[in-house]
């Protein structure tokens, strides 16, 4: 058994659980965008940065592994600072239009921005007009504007689906995600996993904000197995 301290709290972890994990089940909240429980951690958007006593710099919390007598901190001014530059840095290349935006009101960005209050003009705007090609189906809408490359869609369509249809094209402000419809199932998997409303669904243009949507259970059509979505 793993035995650390994260903010003053002893803690036990099971090995190969992450700093993260660990904080979770402690009823430790550590900010996350790039995580997903589902996926596997690539430790890109560095809001969940945390201190651990001996290193260098700041670790992701959702890539490092808890270790026995660690000493972790994830509240510290200095690991604020760090987080507001983070989400500023993604708000460089992010149309803010959430006045429009379906996803406001239940977007991980917006909540972070405003818990740590990051208007979004700290560094400028170096968005540029991105021309994408069609998304990898016509039943989700792609907006490379609000996009901030995560990652989350792709892993989830290789890693819960396997079927690997989307990718991440291109670098700095003209990175974008670029889909395969040739493979592509519908199954709507990249759409629930994206934090923010960078993908919004296609199939009505009756407008509704999605934390007003009722979720209900029912029965996929896909195939004879019948699996339960909501
Ligand atoms: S994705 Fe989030 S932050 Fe961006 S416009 Fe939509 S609600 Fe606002
Ligand atoms: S709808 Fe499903 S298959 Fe198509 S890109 Fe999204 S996750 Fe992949
Ligand atoms: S579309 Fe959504 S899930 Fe995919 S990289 Fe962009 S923000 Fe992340
Ligand atoms: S949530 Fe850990 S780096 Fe994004």
């Amino acid at each position: 058994m793993i035995e650390l301290n994260i903010d003053g709290k002893t803690v036990t972890a099971k090995e190969g659980e992450t700093l993260l994990e660990v904080a979770t089940d402690n009823q430790i909240r550590i900010p996350t965008l790039c995580y997903h429980k589902k996926l596997s951690p690539i430790g890109s958007c560095r809001v969940c940065m945390v201190e651990v006593q001996g290193a260098r710099k700041p670790m992701p919390a959702c890539q490092t592994l808890a270790v026995d007598g660690m000493v972790v901190r994830t509240n510290t001014e200095d690991l604020h600072e760090l987080r507001r530059t983070a989400i500023q840095l993604m708000l460089l290349n992010h149309k803010m239009d959430c006045l429009v935006c379906p996803k406001s009101g239940d977007c991980a960005l917006q909540d972070l921005a405003y818990e740590y209050g990051v208007d979004g003009h700290g560094f400028g705007d170096i968005s540029v007009e991105l021309k994408v090609g069609p998304y990898a189906t016509p039943l989700i809408q792609y907006h490379p504007e609000r996009c901030i490359m995560c990652g989350r869609c792709t892993r989830a369509c290789r890693e819960v689906k396997g079927i690997d249809a989307l990718s991440i094209n291109l670098r700095g402000s003209y990175a974008h995600i670029k889909g395969n419809q040739a493979i592509c199932i519908s199954c709507g998997e990249c759409l629930h996993v994206c934090p923010v409303g960078a993908l919004t669904q296609n199939v009505t243009h009756t407008p509704f904000r999605t934390h007003k949507m009722k979720k209900v259970r029912t029965t996929c059509p896909y195939c004879g197995v019948g699996c339960q979505l909501e």
